[in-house]
């Protein structure tokens, strides 16, 4: 591949700041909620259901609609003049309960008037009567009723069962792993503008502006072509902007229509966390079959997630799941099973990670119990049973590359792991009420959709006559830098410095039918579609000039803003002005759909992965034995972005996702009472990660001389969602301190690992 079309060029690889940055810093940058308001703006607030699960005998909008004035309106289900169904996988998925409501917090209606105070009362006044039904509230409730919103799934390999019954030494356990709100700065906010002749423009913070396209013209019963969809930029969505904003648009789109104004719909934080699902949390089952040196022989494995009321992406979340279950190790037979419980709750949704967490966190406690009992060490038995190259996943993948070996031997190399561990036993030994825990997790994660479709992407690529490049692609950005680097991609191509490439928001009138900017892959497959037009872009000029100037096209370098021949030299503005008035064309459109990718789910063969992304960490913790309070004193992460296109970036992708990760384990607790109303719905009960809850030495590096050894952009590698993962090291070592002060070789530590479960942990707590 040393191809000089895809050779890394400058301004690839440079660590440029996020193209955002000082707007970002100046509170310059433009969110929804930030653009001038349009004449006859009207607000929209949602009306939500008290109950958990009831039947809507009467709703009456009466007195909210005396408070709304003659300005004001309300819809419900019946006003909707389309298809009430936003399911992105399976439906019908309402967006206003009709008839039946299946969450406390579910939108009954929608209220709208010029004056947002105004609109909050008559959304409070809004009055239904219920016939209650029975509550499934929790996966052991839903899995007792066999209750699910898809079937439950197996991937099978070899005979688990006997692999295990006939293995040297068997363990088995189950533990709980905690959901988490994605606690996104912006919250979900939409902006329904109604254009000439029915049409509608829909402002969004989406991830998947497409999605919200389609899901607006089917509620409305409109063509797509009748909807635009833009998103100049979010202020983070983190999974939790790929379904669920088509709800909010689609309201506000419904209200726009019926009242021919501009509507706006942007929920408060309240009212977020208690409409919209979050990541699913799981229960998980293993049973392992291994010999005397802790090699698998066979892995059974059982995971139960809570979907919520609705499918949405839940079937795909536990797939990943089920695909990442085994980490990064081998084992001849081995059988996991996924369940997407039907619960009484909010649909649970895509966050970082999209079960690839859970299942990876699932494979870890599984080692970390086997290493414990056999008294190997975690790291050394982790590497007895890394795949090597030539090996079957469970699903099927054959393996061709395994970074892991190298990395664990770069991480550890000068992060005193040896002394470390003995001092940390010799102190553990003493008096005191404070224990100490270390914890490595290595990271292996497969890069590509594992819906097969959804891995393409389209470009648009404008050059104007001044030399000035306009950008427009299929992907959003939503704080990760996906705009930065695709522009860093497009000034490499053609030769110019990046800020002579502008950004332009996503629209679904530039680049139709985008996938969500998901999965990790948006550089992926925005960037090697925007690659794609600039080089029709650059072959044309290329062509252009030869004929013009002399010399073969394939001689001709674009580089620092100039256009060279072999005898002969242009500015790009004056080779571009010259290509124009000769009637060249100087813009167009590209696309890219990832090769080599497919997988046959009934049969559990074939390639879902293009490429993994790997990484490790080694985290030392500490807790108070007295009051549960943990703390991680240092965090060595080391993160393999391939080739990296902007190693700024990339590093902020890794150190964020290790935060938000280590709040997943630690902090954020979703509680709910015994009504199923989420108790937790903001920021005074639900505690996200802060500054101060950084590890004090905290390492973080980027895998040296890395390549990506398949073709992807520059041999780059995704880097937006596997580094979260990397936080598991974290729940090690705090489950490490905890078995220290139990004095047990193992324990069981539900994540997350609040104060009150490292107190159950360690034994000072009775067991729930
Ligand atoms: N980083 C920031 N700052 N904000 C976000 O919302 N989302 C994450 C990750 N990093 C997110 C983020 C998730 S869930 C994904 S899938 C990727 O970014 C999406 O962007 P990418 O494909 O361009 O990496
Ligand atoms: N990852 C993230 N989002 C998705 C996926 C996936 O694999 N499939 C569908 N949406
Ligand atoms: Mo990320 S969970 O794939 O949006």
């Amino acid at each position: 591949m040393d191809d000089p079309a895809t050779m890394p060029r400058a301004p690839l690889g440079l660590p440029l700041p996020h193209d955002s940055a000082t707007l970002h810093v100046t509170g310059e940058a433009l969110y929804v909620d930030d653009l001038p308001e349009p004449p006859g703006l009207l607000h929209a607030v949602l009306a939500l259901s008290p109950e958990a699960h009831a039947e809507i005998l009467a709703l009456d909008l009466d007195p909210a609609l005396t408070l709304l004035g003659d300005n004001g309106l309300a819809v419900t289900a019946r006003d909707i003049p389309g298809i009430n169904d936003v399911g992105p996988m399976s439906g019908p998925e309402p967006i206003l309960a009709d008839g039946i409501v299946a969450y406390v917090g579910q939108p009954i209606a929608a209220v709208a008037a010029p004056e947002l105070a105004r609109a909050r009362a008559a959304a409070r006044a809004v009055r239904a009567t219920y016939r209650r039904r029975e509550a499934v509230l929790d996966i052991p409730a839903a899995m007792a009723r066999a209750q699910y919103v898809c079937p439950p799934h197996r991937m099978t390999r070899g005979d688990a069962a006997a692999a295990i019954a006939a293995a040297p030494r068997r363990l088995s356990g189950t533990f709980a792993i905690g959901g988490q709100d994605h606690f996104y700065l912006e919250g979900q906010v939409a902006m329904a503008l109604p254009q000439e002749d029915g049409g509608v423009r829909i402002l969004s913070s989406t991830q998947h502006p497409s999605e919200v396209q389609k899901m607006v013209a089917r509620v409305l019963g409109l063509p797509e072509a009748a909807v635009t969809c833009e998103v100049r930029r979010m202020g983070g969505g983190f999974g939790g902007k790929e379904t669920q904003p088509a709800i909010f648009a689609a309201i506000a789109a419904l209200l726009a229509r019926r009242a021919g104004r501009p509507v706006k719909l942007r929920l408060d934080r309240d009212d977020d966390m208690t409409i919209t699902g979050k990541r699913h949390d799981f229960h998980v089952r293993w049973s392992a079959g291994f010999d005397t040196e802790g090699r698998l022989h066979g892995v059974e494995m059982e995971l139960a997630a809570r979907a919520g009321h609705d499918a949405d992406l839940s079937p795909a979340i536990v797939d990943r799941a089920m695909f990442h279950a085994l980490n990064c190790y081998r084992a001849p037979a081995v059988s996991v099973a996924g369940y997407a419980c039907r619960t009484n709750t909010q649909s649970n949704t895509a966050f970082r990670g999209f079960g690839g967490p859970q299942g990876m966190l699932a494979a870890e406690e599984m080692i970390d119990a086997i290493a414990r009992d056999l008294a190997i060490d975690p790291i050394e038995l982790r590497r007895r049973n890394l795949l090597v190259p030539g090996d079957a996943t469970h699903y099927g993948q054959r393996i061709e590359h395994m970074a892991l070996p190298r990395i664990f031997d770069a991480l550890l190399d000068g992060v005193g792991y040896a002394s470390r561990r003995a001092e940390i036993d010799a102190a553990n030994d003493g008096p005191g009420f404070i224990r100490r825990g270390l914890g490595f997790a290595p990271v292996m994660f497969g890069i590509s959709f594992t819906a097969t479709a959804y891995n393409q992407a389209g470009a648009l690529v404008h050059l104007y006559t001044d030399g000035s490049v306009l950008l427009n692609h299929g992907g959003t950005e939503m704080g990760q830098g996906l705009y930065r680097k695709v522009a860093q991609v497009v000034a490499a191509e053609l030769g110019v410095p990046p800020g002579r490439v502008r950004l332009a928001a996503t629209s679904t009138d530039k680049v139709p039918n985008t996938s969500a900017t998901a999965a990790s892959s948006g550089s992926d497959l925005n960037g090697a579609a925007a690659a794609d037009a600039c080089r029709k872009i650059r072959s044309r000029l290329a062509d252009f000039a030869a004929r013009a100037h002399g010399g073969a096209p394939d001689e001709i370098v674009f580089a620092d803003g100039h256009v060279r021949g072999p005898s002969w030299s242009f500015d790009l503005a004056t080779l571009a002005t010259q290509a124009y008035r000769a009637r060249v064309q100087l813009w167009d459109s590209g696309f890219y759909a990832t090769p080599r990718i497919h997988y046959d789910r009934a049969r559990n063969t074939g390639h879902p992965f293009y490429y993994y992304a790997f990484g490790a960490a080694l985290c030392e913790a500490a807790i108070d034995i007295l009051t549960g309070e943990s703390r991680i004193l240092r965090a060595d992460l080391l993160h393999d972005v391939g080739r990296s296109i902007n190693p700024a970036i990339d590093l902020g992708q890794v150190e964020g996702g290790f935060i938000q990760g280590l709040g997943w384990l630690t902090s954020e607790e979703l509680v709910f009472d015994r009504d199923g109303r989420l108790r937790t719905h903001s920021p005074a009960t639900y505690k996200i990660p802060t500054a101060r809850d950084l590890p004090p030495d905290f390492r973080v590096r980027l895998l040296e001389g890395a390549d990506n050894p398949v073709a992807t952009i520059h041999r780059s590698k995704a880097v937006g969602e596997p580094p979260l993962m990397l936080a598991n090291a974290a729940w090690l070592a705090i489950k490490d301190a905890c078995a220290a002060a139990a004095g047990t070789r193992h324990v069981r530590l539900d994540a997350p690992a609040t104060p009150e479960a490292i107190l159950r942990a360690c034994g000072r707590l009775p067991a729930r």
